[in-house]
């Protein structure tokens, strides 16, 4: 049976949709190419899973470096989202715990979305994630940075919908630590600063391999 969180988080983000389509976006694609993809080597026929894809705005990037690329999205709306955005990416509308593949991943991507899982699902979500990738993929991960650890339902009230989902907080070290403790070696770490009329946020990049 599905599990409370990911029923909320779905029915959540099915209703953000539109807002996510629209929102104007402090962070440029330029960032993303010119320092969050930079030192990796992205390039043509390598395989790219992102996990919570969203509206789909980095999967028209990997497509770019001609790179062959899957996602797994929970939410309906948003997989319409990715399929019009990105129509050559193959889109997996489903839950992360609900999929399976019979070949591995060269980099698996996930922005904004290790945060909507309770930590006791992490490890086994990392575990599923490690199993995915090459002996020598990179996962890269991101949350924001936070003072505290915590978890619990919150409503995001930077958008006009103030529904609530699950979100975990971490901080640098907990983040950290949640690689370290699931079989990875952390490889680089970066920042993304988020800063516009609506937010003002500290994003941390993790980037890991496998130990
Ligand atoms: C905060 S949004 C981030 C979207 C995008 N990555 C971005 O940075 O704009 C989290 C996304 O992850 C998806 N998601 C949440 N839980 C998921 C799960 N269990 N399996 C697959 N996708 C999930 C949500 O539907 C949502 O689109």
């Amino acid at each position: 049976m599905e599990k409370e969180y990911i029923k909320i988080n779905r029915e959540t983000y099915d209703i953000l949709a539109e807002e996510y389509k629209e929102r104007n976006y402090a962070v440029k694609d330029d960032f993303y190419k010119n320092v969050m993809f930079k030192d990796l080597d992205f390039s043509e026929g390598k395989k790219i899973l992102e996990i919570g894809p969203g509206r789909g705005a980095r999967l028209n990037n990997f497509l770019e470096y001609g790179m062959d690329v899957f996602a797994i999205e929970l939410s309906n709306k948003m997989c319409k989202l990715c399929n019009t955005i990105a129509p050559q990416a193959h889109i997996i509308n489903d839950d992360v715990f609900g999929v399976s593949f019979n070949f591995k991943f060269d980099f698996i991507y996930m922005e904004a979305v290790i945060h909507n899982f309770p930590l006791k699902d992490v490890h086994p979500l990392l575990k599923r994630v490690k199993s995915w990738l090459n002996k020598d993929g990179i996962l890269i991960c991101t949350t924001t940075v936070n003072d505290e650890d915590s978890e619990g339902y919150e409503a995001k009230d930077d958008y006009d919908n103030p529904r609530k989902r699950f979100r975990h907080r971490y901080t640098e070290d907990s983040f950290d630590n949640i690689f370290k403790e699931n079989g990875f070696k952390i490889i680089d770490k970066k920042y993304k600063e988020e800063i516009d009329e609506d937010r003002k946020k500290m994003w941390q990049i993790v980037y890991a391999r496998k130990k």
